[in-house]
């Protein structure tokens, strides 16, 4: 199995705690461990946990807990994993063979090209119409319907959307289950970013919409513990049971400090306030952002995000986001995400996530720098 480098997490693997300012991150600013267990009795429990191996699939009280966000799922519809990364690699490495063809939301969280066609199979981008221009993402549902073939084992969505913040209405999960059930494809929904909604109202899920739908996610984003390494697989035992089965090979088990912080974390109050947390920062944050945006109209444009601490913005000025962001690394240490990593060049991302003197500290970084960039090919030295 030949991996192709993923650009992205590469970038971030390397850069992203020797910068001085890092906006590539897509979460909001994490919580500490002594926020998450705030009673003395959860304290105890984390400093008494016996460091073995736990249940490898989640412990049957995460499951649970997991099982309870998704109408009519048990413990045996989940598999617990390390982060919503894994959740994702064992379903593909599951489900993909030599010669699948799998149709990808694009732009998307990129982790799903390189892994499906390290696995022989290939991929198609279903992407995303409208933009800066018209105001708003949409999705054209003709334009997936006429990608979904007998060839195609999955339709692989990201909702939320990472990098744009789009949101896809029941209607749109809807048709994008009956497109795919017209051959027996999965629907793989990424929802790592339901819960972190601008507006508070939460993005709907593709659970429970036909029976081939695996949701993947985790605490990462919305809950704002990317550190724990909690994700999940939702779908039919049968399949969940063989995930198990690769998430033998992959990592055995989910760190069991992970799994009793997430219990904690998941348990109803817990939970409310951990999403009303990162909704309060993303609210906050955005305007400012936009703010940012908007005093440079008609250099950068966006649309404006509707979940997650992401925004994703297009530049005029003639340069390749690439070159753009590593300029912007070597002169300012500060790091962002290029559109190249998502293949939009001309676009990059940026994560508002951070405390608020972090980001206005960085975005008048960025703002200085963008705005010293000539504007035209002619300008260019
Ligand atoms: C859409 C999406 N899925 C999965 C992940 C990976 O999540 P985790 O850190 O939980 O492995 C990310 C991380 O950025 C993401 O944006």
């Amino acid at each position: 199995m030949k991996l192709e480098p993923f650009a992205l997490e590469r970038l971030q693997s390397i850069w992203e705690n020797r910068v001085a300012w890092n906006l590539s991150e897509s979460g909001v600013h994490p919580l500490r461990v002594e926020e998450v267990a705030g009673s003395a009795d959860e304290r105890a429990a984390i400093l008494a946990q016996e460091l073995g191996y736990g249940q490898t699939n989640g412990t049957p009280d995460l499951r649970s807990a997991i099982a309870a966000l998704y109408p009519g799922a048990t413990t045996d519809h989940i598999l617990v994993t390390n982060g919503g990364s894994e959740a994702n690699c064992v379903a593909l490495m599951h489900l993909i063979r030599p010669g699948d063809e799998v149709v990808m939301m694009a732009p998307n969280y990129m982790q799903a090209p390189g892994l499906v066609r390290a696995l022989g199979g290939s991929l198609l981008p279903w992407r995303l119409a409208g933009g800066p221009d018209e105001g708003r993402w949409r999705m054209d549902l003709e334009a997936l319907a006429a990608l979904v073939t007998s060839r195609t084992r999955a339709i692989f969505i990201c909702n939320p959307n990472n990098p744009t913040g789009a949101r896809m209405t029941e209607a749109d999960l809807d048709e994008v289950c009956r497109i795919a059930s017209r051959n027996g494809a999965w629907v793989i929904a990424d929802e790592i970013y339901r819960g972190a909604e601008l507006d508070g109202v939460e993005t709907a899920s593709a659970w429970g919409r036909y029976e081939r739908v695996l949701v993947t996610s985790g605490l990462s984003k919305a809950y704002g513990l990317p550190g724990l390494r909690i994700g999940w697989v939702t779908g039919p035992p049968a399949l969940i049971d063989e995930l198990w089965g690769v998430h033998d090979y992959t990592t055995i088990a989910p760190g069991v400090l992970g799994d009793r912080l997430a219990r904690i974390a998941l348990a109803p109050a817990k939970r409310e306030l951990l999403i009303a947390r990162t909704r309060g920062i993303v609210g906050a944050n955005y305007p400012v952002v936009k703010r940012w945006i908007d005093r440079r109209r008609g250099l950068i444009s966006h649309v404006a995000p509707e979940a997650g601490a992401i925004v994703f913005i297009r530049y005029r000025h003639p340069i390749n986001s690439s070159t753009l962001i590593a300029r912007l690394r070597e002169e300012r240490s500060l790091l962002v995400v290029p559109g190249d990593h998502f293949e939009m060049d001309g676009y990059l991302r940026l994560g508002f996530g951070s405390d608020p003197d972090y980001l206005n500290g960085a975005l008048d970084l960025l703002g200085e720098f963008l705005d010293a960039l000539p504007t035209s090919a002619s300008d260019v030295p």
